[in-house]
């Protein structure tokens, strides 16, 4: 098959790494993909967002199958216009998409469903949100409705702060027209999971767990990222958290998109927060998560294009998900300054010597290939990630593998997985 991967993320590159193994694939492109795509795929200079530009490139070059990583083409349409053209693609439609692109609408469809998440209410006018922050008395959290690219959103242990973020958020349109509404809700308390499945509309494959580390610092402080590294499996989704989660999240959504006409194909992702009164949905995702997506994928054993291919078709239940028991962590090595500005164009080094570690893979996510020489090209730049026998494990070799890499003002946190080892529960 041809297949077009749609992005250029460390999701992506792992994304390509899983394809490129297909038995089924013959050729993999990926637009616009990254200095780690290249060595595995085609790479297109086509944007992510660039919906006609994709079309046309689909249709002339006769692609066979579309996979789109990113949620902005997935909330653009990018689907219905690859279905449109008779040809398949691995996404929600546009109507489907709209459970993480309008975090309004789903709240609502939570609300219908008795989907557990935290209480919330839905402001446009600044003037109405100030008031009703101002008679609450517990700490809120404040989010920009539509897409911020993970960080629109505010938790404020103080009312003042909570009246400030819906300031920036409606007023000053910190986000532009992702800011028109606001939903503010509770804040919960708990330890954050992911919970990512297939969904082919009626058959739910949950894949294993993952936890991500959203905040730039050490032990959790500072401003949040896309997300600073992540482990599979999470030990806090025991299996009964699991059976729960399914129950109670998964299975009443795919069912209420369903009876609204939306019907989901593609990967639900659910952000929970594991509270003292059970699980509680934190936000929804129509993709793989960056860089859950890494982990992940390291332990996915089945033929992923199959996988994909099996949803699209409607013939999920005819398939089986295996897993590599050992468990991955992914470390992100970011430019110093992000989730502030950064300087990029510098020269990495030392990925080759991290891959001779045993177990080691590391994904590219700001990486630009130029005159043979391989420079940071964003915030995020490499997704270091290992396989071991244990979490401990995993987690040593991939610092062991992020000690080899550098560049100038290369970051990293050096506390990934650290809430899953046992001594620090
Ligand atoms: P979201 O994009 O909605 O998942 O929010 C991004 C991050 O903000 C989450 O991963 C949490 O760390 C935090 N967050 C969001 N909503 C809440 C909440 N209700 N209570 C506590 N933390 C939250
Ligand atoms: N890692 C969080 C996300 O992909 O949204």
């Amino acid at each position: 098959m041809k297949v077009l991967l749609v992005g250029s993320g460390g999701r992506e590159h792992a994304l390509a790494w899983k394809l490129s193994k297909s038995k089924l694939l013959k050729h993999l492109y990926v637009a616009p993909g990254n200095g780690g795509t290249e060595p595995v795929a085609i790479n297109v200079p086509i944007a992510d967002n660039d919906i006609p530009g994709l079309i046309k490139f689909i249709r002339d070059k006769k692609m066979d199958f579309v996979v789109v990583g990113p949620e902005d083409p997935l909330a653009a349409g990018l689907v219905d216009a690859v279905e449109d053209l008779g040809i398949k693609a691995f996404g929600p439609r546009r109507s489907a998409a709209a459970l993480e692109a309008d975090k309004a609408f789903a709240k609502k469809i939570m609300h219908a469903n008795a989907v557990p998440t935290a209480d919330s209410r839905v402001f446009d006018r600044f003037a109405d949100a100030k008031s009703y922050i101002a008679s609450r008395e517990t700490a809120l959290v404040v989010k920009a409705a539509g897409l911020a690219k993970g960080k629109g959103v505010f938790v404020c242990d103080d009312p003042s702060d909570a009246i400030l973020a819906a300031e920036k958020i409606l007023n000053e349109r910190i986000f532009g027209p992702a800011g028109e509404r606001i939903v503010v809700e509770e804040k919960l308390i708990g330890q954050e999971a992911s919970i990512l499945a297939f969904v082919d509309g009626r058959t739910i494959y949950v894949m294993e767990s993952s936890q991500d580390h959203k905040p730039i610092g050490d032990g959790d402080t500072g401003p949040n990222t896309g997300g600073m590294g992540a482990y599979s499996p999470a030990p806090v989704v025991t299996e009964k958290i699991m059976a729960q989660i399914d129950r109670e999240v998964l299975v009443p959504i795919v069912d209420g998109m369903n009876r609204q006409g939306a019907v989901y194909q593609g990967v639900l992702y659910g952000g929970m927060m594991i509270t003292a009164g059970g699980p509680k949905v934190l936000e929804f995702n129509v993709r793989f998560g960056d860089p859950e997506a890494q982990p992940i994928l390291m332990r996915l054993q089945s033929d992923l294009l199959e996988v994909m291919l099996a949803v699209c078709e409607q013939r999920l239940d005819q398939i089986t998900l295996r897993w590599d028991p050992r468990p991955a962590v992914c470390v992100v090595m970011a430019s110093g300054g992000y989730p502030g500005s950064y300087a990029a164009g510098k020269e990495i080094h030392g990925i080759e010597q991290a891959e001779a570690l045993e177990g080691v893979k590391v994904f590219h996510a700001g990486t630009r290939r130029q005159d043979n020489r391989l420079l940071t090209s964003g915030g995020r730049v490499l997704g270091v990630t290992a396989l071991g026998a244990s979490i401990a494990e995993a987690q040593q070799r991939a610092y062991q593998a992020v000690d080899c890499i550098t560049w100038d003002g290369a970051y990293c946190r050096r506390d990934i997985a650290h809430k899953a080892l046992p001594a620090a529960t």
